[in-house]
């Protein structure tokens, strides 16, 4: 384990991702940890982060000294670097010139952490302060314009560190100098592999779960899938799976869940059909929160009965699994408490006479850590690389009122979109892709010698990076114009297509 400790980074999940990436296990602690809470997580190694404040502002995050006389090896980055070389006794300098963005470095000596790089590297930088003298037994490796020591390292000692942030794409051979770091000084072997990891998850949950009665929704994504999987394949027979096919999902992904998932895992699996009771419910619904409320509502509904029916009105669960994520877990503060509340929120609160505790196999991981696990499984892929899917379904992309008509237009429109995206190999590039139905908007067209007055779909691509912001995508336009054809050509229903290209903010992702 190595243990990136944030002193306000924006970057300390990036860093966390990077030593994954080298196959090292690694964890972020905030930088209030004292110096035995870091040592209680046994690391091999530590790394200090970059933070947005000079280490000579007051209040600025110090580093306690007593963290170098651990002998624990440890890795400064930007911040991290000068708090290391202020704490070890090298002199920081206020030179008042500021480094921002893409900067030439210059490597004088290779020494073991720039060992094999080419004598100037661009890097990224974004710092005031500079280190003007390394602490003692110190090798200065390289400068910039702005920084006359911009890397250090004591081998000896098993210590280094870079002025600049090898974890942004943008830094030349970033991932290569935290590795020299890593593997050649701090001695980590990398060996989180997604075999490893599956094998250490279904050591820990056998050992949570002991023979107790576990029970996990599916909901047809990533996450509660890997997470009921490794579940499975940790207890087998004590784990019972709850879906609730809502009849708002795509063409094809319930059929996914209740056939290829159940034949790649041999989860027991409870089917709860409820496609018609929730139609009934929204029938005459057009307001987005009433829908998304009402779908909530019957959601708990269904999963509180299937839970009672799977032990029985005297039986108890014992166990919830949850597809709690790391980032989740970092963003709530890390604490036991804040993330109990979200998690119980996730499942949309069970009844009070149901005690159980929670099994959160995913708790440590990235999502691209979970689809490597769910890979190794020997999840279906079309499972495993899934773009997210909201919970309330198709219901929020027809606006207006939901009706099964509506809805068997839009799964034709949607399911052609994702097949053509696919064929252009595109998946991957587009983080989500909503198919939107305009349900209660009409316009004229003509087909063959006729006149049509159908309803457009919208189509709306869009990246990013955690769905708090995003861009609409680019797709070719030959990719569009395929799409627009199919679905004019084989939905009847619709006439028109077009594409929001409209970013979030002042958009969201979804029309509803
Ligand atoms: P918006 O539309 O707010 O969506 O930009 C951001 C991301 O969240 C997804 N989303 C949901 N996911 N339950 C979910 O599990 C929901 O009620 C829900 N609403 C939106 C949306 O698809 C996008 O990825």
């Amino acid at each position: 384990l190595v243990v990136v400790i944030d002193f306000g980074a924006q970057y300390a999940q990036l860093i966390a991702r990077r030593v994954r990436e080298a196959r090292v296990f690694s964890e972020i602690m905030p930088h209030t940890a004292s110096v035995a809470d870091i040592l209680a997580k046994r690391p091999t190694a530590i790394i200090l982060s970059g933070g947005p404040q000079s280490v000579y502002a007051p209040e600025a995050p110090q580093v306690d000294p007593a963290l170098f006389s651990t002998g624990l090896p440890a890795f400064g980055i930007c911040y991290g670097f000068q708090a290391m070389a202020r704490a070890l006794g090298g002199e920081v300098a206020q030179t008042g010139l500021s480094e921002f963005g893409r900067t030439e470095t210059t490597i004088a000596t290779q020494g073991t952490l720039l060992a094999g790089l080419p004598e100037t590297l661009n890097v990224w930088m974004s710092h005031g302060d500079s280190v003007a003298a390394s602490p003692v037994g110190f090798t200065a490796l390289a400068s910039t314009a702005g920084a006359p020591i911009a890397a250090f390292e004591n081998v000896a000692g098993g210590l280094a560190g870079v002025q600049w942030h090898p974890e942004v794409l943008h830094s030349q051979a970033g991932q290569q100098v935290l590795e020299r770091f890593l593997y050649d000084i701090a001695g980590c072997r990398p060996d989180w592999t997604p075999a490893n990891i599956v094998d250490d998850s279904i050591a820990a949950i056998r050992q949570q779960v002991g023979d107790g009665q576990v029970i996990c929704g599916l909901s047809g994504g990533v996450d509660s899938a890997v997470a009921a999987a490794l579940v499975q394949r940790a207890v087998g027979d004590q784990l019972t799976c709850v879906f609730v096919d809502h009849g708002l999902l795509r063409k094809g992904e319930a059929e996914q869940v209740e056939t290829d998932f159940v034949a790649a895992t041999g989860v027991s699996l409870k089917v709860v059909d409820a496609a018609a009771e929730f139609l009934g419910e929204l029938a005459g619904v057009s307001d987005p929160e009433s829908k998304r409320k009402i779908i909530g509502r019957e959601f708990i509904r269904c999963f509180e009965r299937a839970a009672r029916e799977i032990v029985g009105e005297s039986g108890q669960v014992d166990f919830l699994v949850q597809g709690t994520l790391y980032p989740d877990v970092v963003e709530s503060g890390g604490g036991e408490g804040a993330a109990n509340i979200k998690s119980h929120h996730n499942v949309g609160g069970l009844p009070d006479d149901l005690q159980f505790a929670l099994v959160e196999p995913l708790r440590t991981l990235f999502k691209d850590e979970v689809r490597a696990v769910g890979e190794q499984l020997g999840l279906p892929a079309e499972m495993v690389w899934r773009q997210p899917f909201p919970g309330p379904g198709l219901a929020i992309r027809i606006i207006g009122e939901v009706t099964a008509d509506r809805l068997a237009i839009l799964r034709e429109a949607d399911a052609i979109a994702r097949a053509e995206l696919t064929a252009a190999g595109l998946d991957r590039d587009i983080w989500q892709f909503p198919v939107v139905l305009l349900a209660d908007v009409r316009s004229v067209g003509v087909q063959g010698d006729g006149r049509t007055y159908g309803h457009p779909i919208v189509l709306r691509p869009v990246t990013s990076e955690d769905a708090m912001t995003a861009d609409w995508g680019r797709l070719p336009y030959d990719l569009l114009e395929r799409i627009s054809t199919r679905i004019t050509n084989e939905v009847r229903e619709v006439n028109r297509v077009v594409v929001d290209i409209t970013s979030k903010p002042p958009g969201t992702i979804e029309w509803e």
